[in-house]
């Protein structure tokens, strides 16, 4: 199956998992890039509450057109429980050229599993399978078997 990694990350956790899901899906890979400050303490508080008020921001770096893709995995860090601006600023702009899509995001552990959901009920599709990747499964190296389960639970959905 043909598939692209679409992705944002601010401190590149996001980023990590990304290749490592592109690696072992022999996948394209796609970064969002937001070019607004989202560093420092000031970058910090925006960006939580344009994630909460729903904002759409400006995104640059794409390359790849989804509809040339089987598959479509997206992920995004949560903020204030809900999804970046970049990542739903990519979904709103490009969701009809999706087929079918898995998700994923990093979290530190609080409002995942919501706001998986609402990156679902943006594409209006139902994923083929969804994950979370906490903080501390990289200190706990976790991260390549969740990796693995995702890859399984999307090769066995699809
Ligand atoms: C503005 C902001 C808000 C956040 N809000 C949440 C949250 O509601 N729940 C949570 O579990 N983690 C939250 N986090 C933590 C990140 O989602 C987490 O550290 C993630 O791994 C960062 O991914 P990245 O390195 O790809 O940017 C927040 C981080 C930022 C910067």
């Amino acid at each position: 199956m043909k598939s692209l990694i679409v992705f944002y990350t601010r401190t590149g956790n996001t980023k990590k998992i990304a290749e490592l899901i592109a690696k072992s899906l022999n996948a394209d890979l796609d970064e969002i890039i937001d070019p607004k400050k989202r560093l420092g303490i000031f970058g910090f508080l925006k960006a939580g509450y344009e994630a909460t008020m729903k904002k759409l921001t400006e995104i640059k770096g794409i390359e790849k057109d989804p509809s040339d893709y089987k598959l479509l995995v997206l992920g995004s860090p949560i903020w204030n429980k809900r999804m970046t601006p970049a990542l739903r600023t990519y979904i709103t702009r490009y969701k009809e050229k999706f087929s079918k899509i898995a998700i994923f995001c990093s979290a530190g552990g609080r409002g995942e599993e919501q706001m998986l959901d609402s990156i679902a009920e943006l594409c209006n599709k139902k994923p083929v399978a969804m994950k979370v990747f906490l903080d501390k499964d990289f200190e706990q190296n976790f991260v390549e078997n969740k990796v693995e389960q995702f890859v399984n639970a999307i090769k066995s959905n699809f």
